[in-house]
């Protein structure tokens, strides 16, 4: 799915509403633009304002309303999205919608659009199971409307069973699969993956540490990429300021030794994609206690040791090895020679080699140039954000694992 793909989220009124906001910025986090309207009912339960700063957008409620008519009438508004997704869909909204009712903006843009639509319903268990309800949710399905969830569990309302808006890393993933047919094919279903993302914290007293500026950003939208095609993914990952990716299991660890550790424990996978900024040093004695200046002005004495290379055990384990396993090489000098020469010292399959120099501004940035190094030559990719690198590269995994498909 490119980064370009727009969603026109209608918020109805729900209680479910407040977990439209986490759904708008998980949406945002994937790349995707999302435009909002807020049902009267729905603005009961969440703000204009914080729709508006969670989508970076101006918040969509009036129908009549003549300034917004003359800059963005309901028809474009509607036609402009790639996909309509309404999160919550109350039995209201449903009732309407079954019957092409359309007194508002939310229910005349679902009636105006020529675009698919996903339905995540939310409501009282009662009001799910009543007949009425049923019977307009078949009729909506018959009008190939898609929808996900509802999820059974306690309710706002004190009751349990059926009805609970599902999670929105549940409705980000019927999105994706709408929006994208690779993703509807998840490719990598059956394959277990394991990720190395971020930095590597390497303490020199108990309240300092050696680190580096690796923001953990590829290696995360890595992770977030092979299970978006159904890889059972675990993401190992040093300290970053990143959310843990959709659908993947995050183990977060400080150092290369705890981060070598948990790599050990995740068992067997098919590919290992090591992205991580491992310290190559750590120091070699830790005190218990603060270091403290000294009245002679004499500096501490820090002698380093060698941290495992992570990459390194992978490739070369003798039982354990990976079918595929991937390297990064972040280089300011001579990118493609030093990645073919940490194809060969590593051995590894492929390198995904980058040019860091600060004047890039890749190291922390959102966009990525880099070249995938392997045995059958050297591929240079475009100029793409991270989340385009991580997923061009979980396609070529995906065809590395299935060429028939690919
Ligand atoms: O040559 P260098 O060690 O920088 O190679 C970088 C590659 O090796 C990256 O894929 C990185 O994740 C991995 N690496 C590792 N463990 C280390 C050092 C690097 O897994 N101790």
């Amino acid at each position: 799915m490119s980064g370009d793909k727009r969603i026109l989220l209608i918020i109805g009124g729900g209680i479910a509403a407040y977990k439209s906001l986490d759904l708008i910025r998980k949406l945002r986090a994937a790349g995707l633009g999302v435009r909002c309207i807020l049902t009267e009912a729905g603005a009961q339960f969440i703000t204009p304002l914080s729709v508006a700063s969670l989508s970076g957008e101006k918040t969509h409620m009036a129908l009549f309303d003549l300034t917004e008519e003359a800059e963005m009438g309901h028809i474009r508004l509607s036609r402009e999205a790639d996909l309509v997704v309404v999160a919550p869909a109350t039995a209201d909204l449903m009732a309407k919608m079954a019957s092409g009712q359309c007194n508002d903006l939310a229910t005349t843009a679902l009636l105006a659009t020529d675009k698919p639509v996903l339905l995540a319903p939310a409501m009282n268990v009662r009001m799910w199971e009543h007949p009425a309800t049923q019977r307009n949710l078949a009729q909506l399905q018959a009008d190939g409307i898609s929808i996900v969830g509802p999820d059974s569990g306690d309710m706002a309302c004190g009751e349990y069973g059926p009805g609970r808006m599902a999670e929105p890393d549940d409705i980000l993933a019927a999105i994706e699969a709408k929006l994208s047919p690779e993703v509807a094919a998840q490719p990598l279903r059956g394959v277990r993956a394991l990720v190395t993302s971020g930095p590597t914290h390497e303490p020199i007293d108990p309240v300092r540490y050696i680190a580096n500026r690796s923001s953990g950003k590829q290696g995360h939208a890595i992770a977030s990429a092979l299970a978006r095609l159904g890889a059972e993914t675990v993401l190992v990952s040093g300290p970053t300021h990143e959310p843990a990716p959709p659908g993947v299991r995050l183990i977060r660890v400080e150092t290369a030794c705890e981060m070598l550790r948990a790599v050990e424990e995740a068992g067997h996978v098919d590919v290992a994609v090591c992205a991580a900024a491992v310290a190559d040093w750590r120091v070699a004695s830790q005190t218990g206690s603060k270091i403290k200046k000294t009245a002679d002005g004499a500096c501490p004495e820090l002698p380093l040791t060698e941290n495992p290379d992570i990459l390194k055990s992978i490739a070369r384990s003798a039982t354990n090895r990976p079918r595929l396993v991937i390297g990064f090489a972040a280089e300011t000098d001579n990118v493609i020679a030093h990645a073919r020469d940490k194809l060969a010292r590593k051995g590894c399959d492929w390198i995904v080699a980058n040019d860091v120099s600060p004047e890039t501004g890749i190291m922390g940035g959102d966009f990525n140039t880099v070249h995938l190094v392997s045995a059958a030559g050297v591929a240079d990719w475009p100029p793409m954000s991270k989340i385009e690198v991580a997923r061009q590269l979980a396609a070529d995994i995906a065809k590395f694992f299935d060429p028939d498909r690919g």
